[in-house]
């Protein structure tokens, strides 16, 4: 039986205390409209494979829901995409709560309020520059930026409930920190949070868009803005910690204890850059079997290759100060991003 709101906030958090995971990146697809200069998705060969299907995903969120609920980053490639996202959106939505991170391109009112209506708990359009030509460069598609705004616009209009949220993400590189500042005040008038994380080499190999600022000062420099930005919302523990990333990278990643991924075709992996080494598949494996291979993996033990927002975030909660900011964002309901402080603030 489909669960309710608070019957989800109570398995969530039942998952979270019985040490389970709580976060799952689900890719939709491997199939991309953009040529990103720092994501490879777009000529992944998984492109070409079977995708899951509407009813599989009903059947392997059924199966999750064995655990408590989690959260559900529905991704790819670019997941709208596909013509039946919402039906996605909505299978998911039964037992957990459904994310979308989409480069904006193929939202329109329309789906916005379609997506919301399937009970989507938040969507995350990513944009990487202020300046439009910018990021249209880096994207590959000239319009990128145009459409992506007014994603953002359709979403922030559309939302039929307080707790669904809009979020403007971005990747940090080399060549971006000056645009965080512009970036968040313009999500902010558009009722929007702003969300960063850093740059990995792990969709491209290259180390060229590694951001360049590595002396110390960024993770100083960003919490100072999300102290004068109430809609920047990554949470400090997670930011605290970019220099560190930015410099050998953060130890410690609970890949497959707190996170794990599940690609296009059902198999699981502990993340999503581990996905060429499943260690169960959705369809084929218990839930049981599931939570003990993922835990049992010793590959996140050694690995400190990035520094992604789901990692940082969900890692934030096995710590008390991360925990004590992050429990607004899961507990109450988000809704609307607060209006930009007022000038001289
Ligand atoms: C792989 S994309 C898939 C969803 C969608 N196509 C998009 O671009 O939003 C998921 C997120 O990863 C970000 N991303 C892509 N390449 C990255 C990299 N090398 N390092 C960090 N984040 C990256 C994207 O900007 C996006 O926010
Ligand atoms: S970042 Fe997103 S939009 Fe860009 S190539 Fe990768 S999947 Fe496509
Ligand atoms: S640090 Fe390594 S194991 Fe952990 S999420 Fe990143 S790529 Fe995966």
């Amino acid at each position: 039986m489909a669960r309710s709101t608070l019957g989800k906030k109570l398995q969530l958090a039942r998952a979270w205390s019985t040490r389970k995971p709580v976060w799952c990146a689900w890719q939709v697809n491997y199939r991309c409209n953009f040529r990103c200069a720092f994501c490879h998705y777009w000529c992944d060969p998984m492109g070409d494979a079977p995708e899951t299907t509407v009813a599989q995903f009903q059947e392997g969120s059924r199966k999750l829901a064995e655990w408590g609920t989690i959260l559900v980053s529905l991704a790819g490639g670019e997941p709208l995409i596909r013509p039946d996202i919402v039906d996605i959106v909505r299978a998911v939505g039964e037992y957990h709560f459904p994310f979308l991170t989409t480069n904006g391109w193929f939202i329109t009112r329309e789906l916005a309020d379609e997506l919301f209506a399937a009970g989507l708990w938040g969507v995350s359009i990513s944009i990487d520059y202020a300046d439009p030509d910018r990021h249209d460069r880096k994207r590959g598609m000239p319009g990128a930026f145009e459409r992506a705004l007014a994603g953002i616009e359709h979403f922030s209009r559309a939302r039929r409930y307080k707790w669904q949220r809009v979020n403007w993400m971005c990747v940090l590189m080399e060549d971006n920190l000056d645009q965080i500042e512009p970036m968040i005040r313009m999500a902010a008038e558009r009722g929007a949070y702003f969300m960063v994380q850093p740059y990995s080499t792990e969709k491209t190999g290259n180390p060229r868009h590694r951001c360049a600022l590595h002396d110390g000062g960024v993770s100083a420099y960003l919490l100072s803005l999300r102290r004068r930005y109430p809609n920047f919302l990554s949470n400090p523990y997670f930011l605290a910690r970019f220099d560190k990333a930015l410099d050998g990278g953060v130890s410690g990643c609970k890949a497959g204890r707190r996170f794990f991924n599940i690609d296009s075709t059902g198999n699981i992996a502990v993340c999503v850059e581990h996905r060429e080494r499943p260690v169960a598949n959705l369809f084929a494996d218990s839930s049981a079997r599931i939570a003990r291979r993922l835990n049992a993996s010793l590959l996140p033990r050694a690995c400190t290759a990035c520094w992604y927002n789901c990692r940082g975030e969900i890692e934030a909660l096995d710590h008390p100060w991360g925990l004590l900011k992050s429990l607004p964002t899961y507990l109450l309901d988000r809704g609307r991003a607060p209006a930009l402080p007022a000038a001289g603030e």
